[in-house]
């Protein structure tokens, strides 16, 4: 694992932004693995204006996100689609139809979520993953459990998370209780991943995940047996860690 120490969410934002486009560049028909969140709205801003200046295509890039809450449409502006839409594809040369969001609208999660599977499959895989990291350890939204949950899935969230992501929605009863999201097992064959961190409230759990047992208690632990991951965390994030 390759840690990179950042000096604040701006500094993030360009590393992790310049590790994706050498991706872009290397590789233009490449399928990027993408997540939601603060932490990466930043690497998105930068993205975008560097495909402003012409320094970026997208033409041939695929995308497959990590989750969507299940009974958002793409049009709720707290639906996962919507927030990629606004912060990242309709600011690029992505084909739309080249993107994807698990399907938030359809009711069966069995279907939902084998559909979701099937498209992953087809693409053969992500060739980056970009992850944050939830205050509760989880990665998508593979919550602390009993065990490492394998493909997609739909998953109750937990109240750490459902708290954590009442800020977005006018009250807490808005909050969906269910979600969509890559299982473990499809993060972990992604080729590389990067997992973006920022702020003092994500110190103890960056020293927990990366540097402390490997435990489906904290699901981000098991990155530590992949052989090709990059922890691009601020200071304040990083302030935890060993030197
Ligand atoms: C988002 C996702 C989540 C977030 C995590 C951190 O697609 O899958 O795992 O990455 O909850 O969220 P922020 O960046 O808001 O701290």
């Amino acid at each position: 694992m390759k840690i990179i120490k950042t000096k604040d969410y701006e500094h993030m934002s360009r590393v992790t932004a310049n590790l994706l486009s050498a991706q872009v560049i290397m590789k233009p028909d490449c399928v990027l693995g993408l997540a939601t969140g603060s932490t990466p709205v930043g690497v998105y801003k930068q993205l975008v204006q560097w495909f402003q200046k012409g320094d970026l295509d997208f033409s041939e890039v695929t995308s497959v996100n990590l989750d969507e809450y299940k009974g958002l449409s793409p049009e709720n502006d707290q639906s996962y689609r919507y927030f990629m839409n606004h912060n990242l594809f309709d600011h690029i040369n992505i084909r739309k139809d080249h993107t994807f969001v698990p399907n938030g609208l359809e009711p069966d999660a069995e279907k939902a979520c084998d559909d979701y599977n099937k498209i992953i499959h087809d693409l053969g895989g992500i060739d980056l993953q970009l992850l944050g990291l939830g205050n509760n350890g989880h990665i998508g939204f593979n919550e602390p459990s009993s065990s490492f949950e394998k493909e997609t899935h739909c998953v109750d969230l937990t109240q750490s998370t459902i708290d954590a992501n009442a800020r977005f929605f006018s009250s807490l009863s808005e909050v969906p209780r269910q979600a969509y999201t890559m299982g473990i097992q499809t993060i972990m064959q992604a080729k590389k991943i990067i997992v973006a961190v920022s702020g003092q409230g994500k110190a103890s759990i960056v020293k927990e995940a990366f540097f402390g047992p490997i435990t489906p208690q904290v699901p981000a632990s098991v990155l530590q047996l992949h052989s090709d991951v990059t922890v691009v965390g601020d200071e304040a994030a990083l302030s935890m860690l060993p030197h």
